[in-house]
């Protein structure tokens, strides 16, 4: 081996771990946490409940056990978010890749979602929820499909916890959709393409008019975004719980907000500097 290579190989060993690699997995054994207070808490919230199949199989239960588990969990953690006033939650439920899993368990996810919407719309409902389905809604099977437009039209005029479940959903594919429906605008001389900023395109997203995502939980150790929201997700703080998700509860979640309220969010900029305000400016 050549020299510089060997000293190339070496010093990459001892350099220190990008953080990513190093963020320390919430784990069980951490102290017990206190809610951090309302100004260090996330607007907006975005899970990936990850980890049911592994959870039924470490059991030896079906992978639909896995699932209802994790739909006792997902009801918990939506009554936290509203206890402890997030203003928005959005939950992957069903990506547009899960089809491709077995009609068993496709059609238990189904099944589970609803048997959920019609045990939880009532209380949801008069919790001031408000429900939108971050997706394809029309490609839904048609009990869902009522189900879930059903459950939008409820609590449309909500103005509380915004609820955002994605199903039948693929990031790129809301992209691809956006651009699409910009794309109509101008056709139809609504906008010039010249009035196509980031505002605009935000517009036309499933999540229009909400915050973007501040915190990121995935849990199951898998550090991967897997193309949810990847728009939103653009400057969020991301927490990976070891846990399946079906063991995901109220402290486990107290313990994501903590982890997210001692991150130090810069946006770009740098702390304790006072921006400039003109590019000219600081060209100067
Ligand atoms: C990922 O775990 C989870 C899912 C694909 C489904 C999530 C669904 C629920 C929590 C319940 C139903 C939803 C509603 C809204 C009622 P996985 O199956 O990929 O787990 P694995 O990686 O261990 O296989």
């Amino acid at each position: 081996m050549r020299f510089d290579k060997l000293t190339r190989l070496l010093g990459n060993a001892f350099r220190p771990k990008p953080e990513y690699i190093t963020i320390t997995p919430v784990t069980a054994s951490a102290p017990a946490p206190t809610l951090p207070p309302p100004e260090a808490l996330p607007r907006h919230v975005a899970i990936i409940m990850d980890g049911n199949g592994r959870w039924a199989t470490s059991r030896g239960l079906p992978r639909s056990a896995g699932h209802a588990a994790g739909t006792e969990a997902l009801r918990d953690i939506i009554r936290a978010s509203d206890d402890w006033g997030i203003e928005a939650l959005s939950l992957y439920a069903f990506s547009t890749e899960n089809w491709s899993r077995s009609k068993e368990e496709v059609s238990a996810l189904m099944g589970l979602l609803l048997k959920y919407f019609n045990s939880e719309i009532d209380e949801l409902d008069e919790k001031n929820v408000k429900i939108t389905i971050l997706g394809d809604v029309d490609g839904m099977p048609e009990p869902q499909r009522q189900a879930l437009l059903n459950a939008m039209a409820r609590t449309e005029d909500n103005r509380g916890l915004r609820l955002n479940i994605a199903l039948n959903y693929g990031g790129r594919a809301e992209l691809a959709r956006a651009a699409r429906l910009l794309a109509q605008a101008v056709k139809d001389g609504e906008i010039e393409p010249g009035d196509i900023d980031e505002e605009e395109f935000a517009s036309k997203l499933y999540t229009a008019g909400l915050p973007d995502v501040d915190l990121l939980i995935r849990t199951s150790g898998e550090m991967r975004t897997s193309n949810f929201l990847p728009w939103q997700l653009a400057y969020a703080e991301m927490v990976f719980d070891e846990c399946y998700w079906p063991d995901f509860d109220r402290a486990r979640y107290m313990k994501c907000l903590c982890v997210y309220a001692s991150r130090d969010r810069r946006f770009g900029g740098v702390k304790g500097q006072t921006p400039s305000t003109e590019k000219e400016e600081a060209a100067n």
